[in-house]
């Protein structure tokens, strides 16, 4: 009875909000909005539902405006948030091991190629003026030579950026999730995260569905929802018809490093020179 009693004024299970435990810090374009909206399926976890922006735009409002952007938790819920542009700003690494240097890192990656084109279709769907993609990533108008300063091919050399994070954080604290694999079966992608972030395996198979009209795999069901649903639709584009000539001289490894070896988690031995 009377533990009863201290359970019910134990603050520790009182809903409130706290600093995240896990941040989704990346790759743009790379699938992190499937991964953010399929890990908080799982009851123990709660994300904030928008871009928070905190390290990079915010950081001078302080912790306890980040904190208050979170959703409220109990104990034992993981609390998570997810900005895509943390991965590539250098001063983000250090202000994130200053708030937690145990914190869980989750970054999505995808061929840089197909990065780049996602990155070009969204930008162009914004600006229908832009120059074609294969103009935007070769100087001089031939396929000779790769524009490494274009945005959309500059964030595609992981490597670099990573090296940034891996001043700061071990390995170990880092998951580097399949994009492809994202699509292809995300049960598998969505085992991994749950065993790293030691939660049970709630998400499985039977949460997902492939749906042929959008092309991608959507959820049956979710936190906020019970009916079947898929990503928004800026999510899963169509993309232009790029030159194969270009795309092959952009997968050459001298542009990207090589992004993808057999394994992700092998992505920092990557020479980014
Ligand atoms: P495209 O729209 O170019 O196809 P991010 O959320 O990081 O911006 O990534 C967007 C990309 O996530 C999409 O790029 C799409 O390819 C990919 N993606 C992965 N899983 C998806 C899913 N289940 N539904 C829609 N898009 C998904």
């Amino acid at each position: 009875e009377s533990s009863f009693k201290y359970r019910l004024v134990n603050p520790q299970n009182l809903s409130a909000r706290r600093l995240p435990d896990v941040l989704l810090i990346g790759v743009k374009k790379s699938g992190t909005r499937a991964l953010l909206e399929f890990v908080r399926v799982h009851p123990d976890v709660r994300a904030a539902g928008c871009e928070v922006h905190f390290f990079e735009r915010h950081y001078t409002f302080g912790l306890n405006w980040y904190r208050k952007k979170m959703p409220p938790t109990v104990t034992g819920q993981l609390t998570m948030e997810k900005t895509p542009s943390y991965f590539v700003t250098s001063s983000v690494p250090s202000r994130v091991y200053k708030m937690n240097p145990k914190i869980k890192l989750l970054l999505v990656v995808r061929n840089p190629v197909t990065r780049a084109i996602s990155d070009y279709t969204q930008s162009f769907s914004k600006n229908k003026d832009m120059k074609k993609f294969e103009e935007l990533s070769f100087v001089n108008g031939s396929y000779e030579l790769v524009d490494t300063s274009y945005g959309a091919i500059k964030i595609g050399v992981y490597a670099k950026y990573l090296e940034r994070w891996l001043k700061w954080f071990p390995l170990k604290q880092l998951l580097i999730v399949s994009g492809e694999r994202l699509i292809s079966d995300p049960a598998a992608e969505l085992y991994r995260v749950q065993d790293f972030l030691n939660l049970k395996r709630v998400i499985t198979e039977k949460h997902f569905y492939f749906n042929s009209t959008k092309g991608f795999p959507c959820l049956l069901k979710s936190e906020s929802r019970s009916t079947p649903h898929c990503l928004g639709k800026t999510k899963g584009r169509s993309h232009p018809k790029i030159d194969r000539k270009a795309i092959e001289r952009l997968s050459e490894d001298k542009w990207t490093g090589r992004w993808f070896p057999t394994n992700p988690n092998e992505i920092q031995t990557v020479d980014s020179t």
